[in-house]
């Protein structure tokens, strides 16, 4: 067993005027800034085309140049990889593809040297089918371990207990020929649901979790945590009646009295729900991940395969709901991306006239907000997303079963292909490019899912070279987190709030002020400075352009032209 501690974790930030008096607890999380790794894709060491763990210890210079402090590493598990990984069959072990547990238990000591620590990705909505529980359960209606999934008879006719439906395509309800009857599954049939309601199983994931916790772990996100509460014969699926209770219960068996990161998924949260999550006096999650700007570029019936176009009134009313909602109670996450969505340039800049620019703008816009920035691998160099033309090309199983499911019942191709070309979680796994060299040295042998052609301009040496890169921009954001309490604690309030290109806001704590301007479109926009921002005078913290550091009373800003000023606020 390793133990180990993170040297200089302490937080290190003089609590800033404006705080002392206010009952927060400073974490060691409220100014870290996460770098999600999807490991299969992310370096390849031992070129067999499919990243590990050896590769990523290999790139932990390259993240502390970047200066993240924390890993979210999706899952490493033993799996047969029906979902790259969100399918585990041992929960203590790592899958032979990506290494060992002793490299493990390395890359955990080799980042924590560099003042790194390790979120691992928690999947316990449900197992693989291959988990020796469900391989159990599977076997008899008396097996002692049949009670740890989610079993029903068929209705009298044969067919499913009831109509509802699995996320990657088709009934979440799987027969399974050796006993006759059903089992749930909310994702791919070979993601059988845990019976959360067993109390056997909610005793084995937490006695799993401090086995890793005891390992120097610095936390977990949690997939689709919301969908744990469920009640299935009410078809109720997130925010279901035990969510809050069994988080509570985890909360007070593993991680409670541990200084680590939890962050829970959660499709379904609104502001009040996040609240519940994140307050620390509820003793559940740090924070959760929600997604509702994410959601409302979605079709409201055809989800995320018929996008809408992009909205920035929109955006900016959730934005801003998030930031006032959880201003304070709760915590945020603040994110453009991660594996399931598209790139983050693709999705609101513009990656073919701006991608530089618009890639800038959008970091800034979102690193100066109240709350844990997550990059996810590839977003700090600007990586776009793919078009491949072949729907053989694609990987991801939710991609390839939608697109079978909806074929079939007569959406066209092209209009099928649209929809993965924009929203398709492969955009988001194409292998990290790090050079100009073969498969953009990621990996000597042939990747497991093409390279983005684009790797020749967009790499992470190129990046390193050029002192105006979208790379060196995001070192400065992450190391204003440090230096700027106001960044991490400050209040915030929205400006130019009806403007539909613009996005702005200040962020105020004690007498410092933050102000962050980002001209969200391709399109010059003039502005009439109101009257409290006239005068404004102070130091420049980033630009994408020239540096600004006064405000008048216009503002031409140029396409997706984007600064924030730092300044006293002595002024009105
Ligand atoms: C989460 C993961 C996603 C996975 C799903 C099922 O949404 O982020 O990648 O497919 O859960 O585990
Ligand atoms: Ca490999």
């Amino acid at each position: 067993m390793l133990l180990i501690g993170v040297p200089g974790q302490s937080h290190g930030m003089r609590l800033p005027a404006g705080l002392e008096e206010s009952s927060v607890e400073t974490k060691w999380w409220h100014d870290a800034v996460v770098y999600q790794i999807y490991p299969r894709s992310f370096s390849d060491a031992n070129g067999d085309g499919i990243g590990d763990l050896a590769g990523i210890i290999d790139k932990l210079d390259y993240l502390q140049v970047l200066g993240i402090n924390v890993i979210w590493l999706s899952p490493v598990f033993r799996s047969p990889m029906d979902d790259n990984g969100y399918d585990i069959s041992d929960y203590c072990d790592i899958a032979p593809e990506f290494g060992t547990l002793d490299e493990m238990e390395r890359l955990i000591t080799e980042a924590a040297q560099r003042h790194i620590r390790i979120v691992m990705d928690l999947v316990v909505n449900h197992t693989s089918d291959e988990h020796p529980w469900f391989v159990e359960a599977r076997k008899s209606k008396d097996n002692p371990y049949r009670d740890y999934y989610i079993w029903r008879a068929p209705r009298a006719d044969g067919t499913p207990p009831d109509a509802q439906r699995a996320s990657f395509g088709g009934s979440a309800w799987e027969f399974d020929e050796a006993t006759g009857e059903y089992y749930y599954h909310l994702f791919s049939r070979r993601q059988p649901d845990l019976n959360w309601a067993n109390p056997k199983v909610r005793e084995e994931i937490y006695r799993m979790m401090n086995w890793w916790l005891d390992k120097g772990i610095g936390g977990f996100r949690m997939d689709v945590i919301d969908l744990i509460g469920k009640d299935v014969d009410r078809g109720i699926t997130a925010n279901g009646p035990n969510l809050h209770p069994y988080l509570q219960e985890m909360n007070a068996a593993t991680f409670g009295d541990r200084d680590v990161l939890t962050v829970g998924e959660t499709w379904a949260a609104n502001p009040e729900v996040a609240k519940l999550y994140s307050d620390p006096r509820r003793a559940e999650l740090s924070m959760v991940f929600q997604f509702e700007h994410v959601t409302l570029t979605h079709d409201p019936v055809e989800g995320k395969w018929k996008p809408r176009p992009f909205d920035l009134l929109a955006l900016k009313e959730v934005m801003s709901k998030w930031q006032t909602e959880l201003a304070d109670v709760g915590w945020n996450s603040l994110f453009w991306n991660n594996h399931d969505l598209p790139r983050a340039v693709s999705r609101y800049g513009d990656p073919e006239r701006y991608r530089v620019e618009s890639a800038k703008m959008l970091a800034t816009a979102l690193h100066f907000l109240k709350g844990t920035p997550y990059i996810y691998q590839g977003e700090e160099i600007g990586m776009t997303n793919v078009r491949f033309d072949s729907i053989d090309d694609y990987q991801d199983i939710e991609s390839l079963g939608l697109y079978r499911e909806r074929t079939a019942a007569g959406v066209a191709h092209e209009a099928m292909m649209e929809g993965i070309h924009a929203n398709g979680r492969d955009n988001a796994r194409t292998p990290m490019q790090w050079d100009t060299g073969s498969n953009a040295g990621f990996s000597r042998g042939r990747p497991w899912l093409k390279v983005n052609p684009n790797y020749r301009e967009i790499n992470v040496v190129a990046a390193l070279a050029d002192p105006g890169s979208i790379l060196h921009h995001y070192r400065r954001l992450i190391r204003l987190r440090k230096e700027r309490a106001a960044i991490v604690h400050g209040d915030y309030q929205p400006l130019f709030d009806a403007h539909p290109q613009v996005f702005a806001y200040q962020r105020r704590l004690g007498d410092e002020r933050i102000v962050v301007i980002n001209n969200f479109s391709p399109e010059p926009v003039a502005l009439d400075v109101p009257e409290e921002l006239r005068g404004l005078a102070g130091e420049c913290l980033v630009s994408n352009y020239a540096p600004h550091q006064q405000l008048g009373e216009r503002l031409a800003l140029q396409a997706y032209e984007s600064f924030a000023i730092a300044a006293r606020s002595a002024l009105a």
